[in-house]
């Protein structure tokens, strides 16, 4: 990744998002932390390598699931960058968990607003931006999960938008491709993050003997390859999903 690369990362300040600026930081990118909390946002941004010439990161505060408040922000990186982010990485997300013969329709709903409809804003937002100013290329990563081509007891909200964000990015990758955009999704599967400790502890414990690889992931493993889909080793590379799983569901 070069050191001009200017990055974007919505969800940004906790767990895995957290994890992907810090990587991307440390590679040289200048990166905005945008997220809902805006604690959050910034106690990531005080985490932040800015050892290399010309990087300059800013924290923002923004809600996925509005447009109105995704418009603020690509407005307010462009007036601080004079250039639209190269490379975002969505990793904004909840959870509302219930039984399916429970869950209320505004359950499903909120899910769905923010995993579903925010990566959905997130990818037009940044998109139109890069196609606005001419931009040659960019990378838009979207944090999908693998429940979302397993189905997972108690989350038909969730697993329902992470399979919605496959198809978003299949199709987005096939129309920005000739706008030299490439979109891509990394497919997490059990990370040690503020969203898995929700979790309670015997269903972690089966998870974890369900994992090839023995154990949860980190949040830095996912960033590793969300590096990789954004950088130009990867260039030839889009419509995809990589799975980050430690081989948990492979069949
Ligand atoms: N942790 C896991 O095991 C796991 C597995 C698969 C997928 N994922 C996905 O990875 C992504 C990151 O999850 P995490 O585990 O780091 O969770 P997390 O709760 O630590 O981080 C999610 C971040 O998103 C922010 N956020 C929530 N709603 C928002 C909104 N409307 N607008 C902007 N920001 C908002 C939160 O404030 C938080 O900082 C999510 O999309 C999640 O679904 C996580």
């Amino acid at each position: 990744i070069v050191s001009l690369l200017f990055t974007s990362h919505p969800g940004g300040g906790s767990g895995i998002g957290r994890a992907v600026c810090q990587r991307f930081a440390s590679e040289g990118a200048s990166v905005v932390v945008a997220d809902i909390s805006e604690d959050s946002a910034n106690e990531t941004l005080g985490s932040l390598s800015h050892d290399l010439k010309g990087q300059a990161h800013m924290a923002a505060v923004v809600d996925v699931s509005s447009k109105q408040s995704l418009d603020k922000l690509v407005t307010s990186i462009q007036a601080h960058y004079f250039q639209p982010p190269s490379v975002c990485v969505n990793a904004a997300g909840i959870t509302q968990d219930d039984f399916l013969l429970r869950m209320e329709e505004e359950q499903f709903d909120r899910v769905i607003q923010v995993n579903l409809k925010g990566s959905f804003l997130v990818t037009q937002a940044v998109a139109q931006a890069l196609v606005a100013c001419g931009a040659p290329k960019g990378s838009i990563i979207t944090v999908g999960s693998i429940v979302g081509k397993v189905g997972n007891i108690g989350q038909a909200n969730y697993a329902s938008s992470k399979a919605g964000v496959e198809g978003l990015t299949r199709t987005a990758a096939k129309e920005l491709s000739r706008f030299g955009i490439r979109c891509n999704c990394v497919l997490p599967g059990f990370i040690l993050t503020p969203m898995t400790d929700k979790v309670p502890e015997k269903v972690i414990t089966k998870m974890t003997s369900l994992v090839p690889m023995g154990r949860m992931g980190e949040p830095a493993e996912v960033a590793d390859v969300c590096a990789f889909l954004a950088s130009d080793d990867s260039r030839y590379v889009t419509g995809i999903s990589i799975e980050v799983t430690g081989g948990l569901f492979i069949g």
